[in-house]
Order: C-alpha cells, then sequence, then structure tokens
C-alpha cells in the first residue's frame, strides 16, 4: 500500500489496529500486538494515543510484546527502547502494566538464553501476535535481525552490523558507546505472526523496499523473506516506493 505520506501510511494502520482492538473487546478477547521501534513507528504511536484520548479507543485488553532491546542497556537509558515505548506510546494510553513486555537488556549473559526462550514461549502461551508492527533498516534488517539471519530464528542475543551501528549512533553520543549486541525476536518468531505490517517512509529505503519486495527471498535480505509469510504488507511513502 503506498500513502502520499507517512502521516497518512499510519494513520490508516492505526485505524487497522484500533478495529482488530476493537473487534478483540467485542468477543471479549486479548488483542496481541508486536511493536517496533525507531523513527517509522513514531507517527503511528501518536495516531493511536490520539485514538485513545479522543475516540475513547481502550488498550485493556491488549498484551504486546516489542521486538528487540540493545544489550546490555539499562531501561531508563536515553536510548533505551523501553524508555522509547514509554514516551511515545505506554505512558499515553491505558495498558494496564505488566502487559507489555520488553526484551530486558540488564540481564547478565548466561541467562540471556533461557529468558529468550521465555520470551518466545510466553508469546506462544498467550495466544501468539495477531499483529506484528516491523520497520525496516537500510540493509534489510527486521528487528535486529541482521543479514544471515535464519528464517527459523528465535529470539536471541544477536550482534550488530556495523552499518546498524553507524545508522543508530545519532541516539548515542558516540560510535563507541553504541552497544555491540542486542536482543531480537528471531525471523521464525515474527513469522509466526498472524499478520504482519512492514513500515517504510522516505527515499532512503526505497531501495531495500525493492530488494525486498521483488527480489529472491533469501537470508541476505531479511526483509525478503516475509514473502513466504501468507498475511504480510508493506506500507510506505510514496518516495519510499520509487524503485518498485
Ligand atoms: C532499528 C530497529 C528496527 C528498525 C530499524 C529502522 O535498528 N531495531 O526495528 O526497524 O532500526 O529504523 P528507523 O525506523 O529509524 O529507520
Amino acid at each position: 500500500e503506498i500513502y502520499p505520506t507517512a502521516k497518512e501510511g499510519s494513520k490508516a494502520v492505526a485505524a487497522e489496529i484500533a478495529a482488530l482492538i476493537r473487534e478483540k473487546q467485542a468477543a471479549n478477547q486479548r488483542c496481541i500486538l508486536g511493536l517496533a521501534t525507531g523513527s517509522t513507528p513514531k507517527y503511528l504511536y501518536a495516531e493511536l494515543v490520539r485514538l485513545h484520548k479522543e475516540e475513547g479507543l481502550s488498550f485493556k485488553n491488549v498484551i504486546t510484546f516489542n521486538l528487540d532491546e540493545y544489550y546490555p542497556l539499562e531501561p531508563d537509558a536515553l536510548q533505551s527502547y523501553h524508555r522509547f515505548m514509554k514516551e511515545q506510546l505506554f505512558n499515553h494510553i491505558d495498558i494496564p502494566e505488566g502487559q507489555y513486555f520488553i526484551p530486558d537488556g540488564t540481564l547478565p549473559k548466561d541467562k540471556m538464553k533461557a529468558y529468550c526462550e521465555q520470551y518466545d514461549q510466553h508469546i506462544e502461551s498467550v495466544g501468539g501476535i495477531d499483529l506484528q508492527v516491523l520497520g525496516i533498516g537500510n540493509n534489510g534488517h527486521i528487528g535486529f535481525n541482521e543479514p544471515g539471519s535464519s528464517i527459523n530464528s528465535h529470539t536471541r542475543l544477536v550482534t550488530l552490523d556495523n552499518s546498524t551501528r553507524l545508522a543508530n549512533g545519532y541516539d548515542f553520543s558516540n560510535m563507541s558507546q553504541v552497544p555491540r549486541l542486542a536482543i531480537s525476536m528471531g525471523i521464525g518468531t515474527i513469522l509466526k505472526a498472524k499478520k504482519i505490517v512492514l513500515l517504510a517512509w522516505g527515499s532512503h529505503k526505497a531501495k531495500i523496499v525493492a530488494r525486498s519486495v521483488e527480489g529472491s527471498s533469501s537470508e541476505h535480505v531479511p526483509a525478503s523473506l516475509l514473502q513466504q509469510h501468507p498475511n504480510t504488507k508493506f506500507v510506505i511513502e510514496e518516495s519510499a516506493a520509487l524503485e518498485l
């Protein structure tokens, strides 16, 4: 789906999420959302906050799981995705404490394997993700699944590409401060979602969007693996569609 602006694309996705939440409410069910960070979903979260404040959209039946977090990183660090999610969304809506989950960047390394397995089991135990929101990195990464990530990968500790550390470096005071590791849901975890919506804005994303949608589906470009999912769409801005 191609929209003239990021704002219009974000509004359409927010409306879709709101409809899903309300449909689940009407059926007395929980709505399980997979959420992303980065600059891309900011408008989407702003619109969800607006729908909550102005149109009474409630998140009481919503459970969310975030894709990733830097490792190691304290949740209150400026660059932390915990902080980002609270500031952009959770502090402004009525989602109950204890219904949103973000990978914990503070656990010791020897606890990570078991913790990551539990993260995936937790998602399954609540019935799996109904709708997963994704952004896309310049190298095609989704979450922090860098090129080469297996289609069967689960939540795990990953090594960040240098290109990703450079791209995300603006958040940190200098490159040496950018963590070399992160916790990320796997591609296999993401592909289990019932529905996936990838967002991309701006001409700098045009090339990787085209490669992901029209190129062969390969682990070299993690987002191209979404071609193998039965219910995925890309919601992009006109400028991100220039290479299609
Ligand atoms: C980060 C996040 C990804 C995100 C990507 C794109 O690396 N881990 O989930 O999709 O960056 O970032 P942006 O939305 O700022 O372009």
